[in-house]
């Protein structure tokens, strides 16, 4: 499939007629064509958060299901991170950055206010005909974001986008409150969607995407995300917030009826669902969303051990990983479900009809594209 048709031939040109205004009610289904993910190298495990602060390695594990999370070195960010694993979708969907229409980035750490994250990733991957913007609600962000894009997809205004869920949650983590600091880490991870052929079964099926600002207070975080986080001697600005009890109970709720609201409004039932691909807050959470839900645990991919809370990263990630597990069967119908600070939650139910080059050969591929020649 082509994505490289330019904007402007895209404009709708108003010609009179019933023919014409029936054009006008087109409707395109996106397709999820690649994958990809990037962790920073450095990995902080229980054991080190054990000379932090008051905490044990089997409280957390407990409590939360997490062993490690990857922490982002000094001279990476959001948007490099982003870029990285931006690169890695565009390998796997066999396209090229000017192939892409727009970019949109789910991130509640950007590099600073402005410029956007996406439009960093835009220029980095040479997406020189792409529009660029960010998403932020928060643990939410990529759902938003991938939803906002099925949107450019649908109407037609798009026929090719990147999305991206990208945080440096390390430069806004208290490291003096276990009661949070052992729950996040950095990441991003990234898709490409385009306009499905004509008959393809393929596509997002439904999106539910739900609020509640009167809770605001449960989670938050003040302060600017500039200032290199400093772990050892605990220097940083920013700080999360968090009433963790508080956002436990929001979170099961929430994620349970978006979930379920998602699956009916796709006309299907829980039995349908081939795998649920999750934000990774807590594993008790995921837990009781699947009970709730009447869907069995073996039915819902959980990399939270690896990587913590990644927030908007949590979900392509997952997904990528899960794609590359072989766990993904064309015409599955795939669920994702993630709630967060705003309060924001939402759920989406797709159709996968598989990337077109295997996230491994794509990781290898951009390996020894990056090899210097010799
Ligand atoms: O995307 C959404 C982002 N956020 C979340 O999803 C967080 C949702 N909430 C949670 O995951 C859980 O509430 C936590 C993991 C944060 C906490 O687990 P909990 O079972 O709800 O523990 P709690 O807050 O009820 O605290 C129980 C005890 C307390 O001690 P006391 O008051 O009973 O003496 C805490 O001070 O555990 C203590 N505690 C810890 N102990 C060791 C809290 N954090 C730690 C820790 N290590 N890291």
């Amino acid at each position: 499939m082509s994505c490289n048709s330019a904007w402007a031939t895209r404009r709708p040109s108003y010609p009179d007629g019933a023919g014409a205004a029936k054009d006008h009610n087109i409707s395109y289904a996106a397709r999820i064509s690649g994958v990809g993910r990037y962790l920073p190298s450095r990995i902080l495990t229980n054991h080190d958060l054990e000379q932090m602060v008051d905490t044990s390695d089997e409280w957390i594990v407990e409590r939360s299901g997490i062993r490690e999370r990857h922490i982002a070195a000094d001279d990476e960010s959001s948007s490099t991170m982003g870029a990285e694993a931006a690169r890695m979708a565009i390998a796997s969907a066999g396209i090229e950055g000017s192939d892409i229409d727009l970019v949109v980035a789910g991130t509640c750490t950007p590099d600073g206010p402005f410029p956007s994250v996406a439009t960093r990733i835009q220029h980095s991957v040479g997406a020189n005909r792409a529009g660029a913007f960010d998403v932020n609600s928060a643990c939410t962000g990529f759902l938003s974001a991938l939803g906002t894009s099925a949107q450019f997809i649908a109407s037609g205004a798009a026929e090719c986008a990147l999305v991206v869920g990208t945080e440096t949650m390390s430069r806004i983590v208290d490291w003096t409150d276990r009661g949070t600091c052992v729950l996040f880490g950095d990441g991003a991870g990234a898709l490409v969607i385009e306009r499905a052929a004509e008959g393809e079964p393929a596509g997002i099926e439904s999106l539910v995407l739900g609020s509640d600002g009167g809770q605001a207070d449960l989670l938050y975080s003040h302060g600017p995300c500039t200032a290199p986080v400093v772990l050892d001697g605990l220097e940083q600005e920013a700080k999360i917030v968090m009433d963790g009890r508080g956002i436990f109970r929001n979170a099961v709720t929430a994620l349970t009826k978006a979930a379920r609201q998602a699956i009916d409004e796709a006309g299907l039932t829980v039995d349908d669902i081939s795998l649920c691909v999750p934000h990774q807050p807590n594993i008790r959470i995921l837990q009781a969303m699947a009970r709730g839900l009447d869907l069995p645990m073996e039915r819902v991919f959980v990399n939270l051990d690896k990587y913590g809370n990644t927030s908007s990263a949590t979900i392509p990630i997952a997904l990528s990983e899960a794609s590359d597990a072989g766990r993904l069967q064309p015409g599955d119908h795939i669920l994702f479900a993630a709630f967060g600070g705003g309060l924001s939650w939402g759920a989406m139910v797709f159709q996968w009809s598989g990337v077109r080059v295997p996230v491994a050969a794509a990781m290898k591929a951009g390996a020894a594209a990056a090899a210097p020649v010799s």
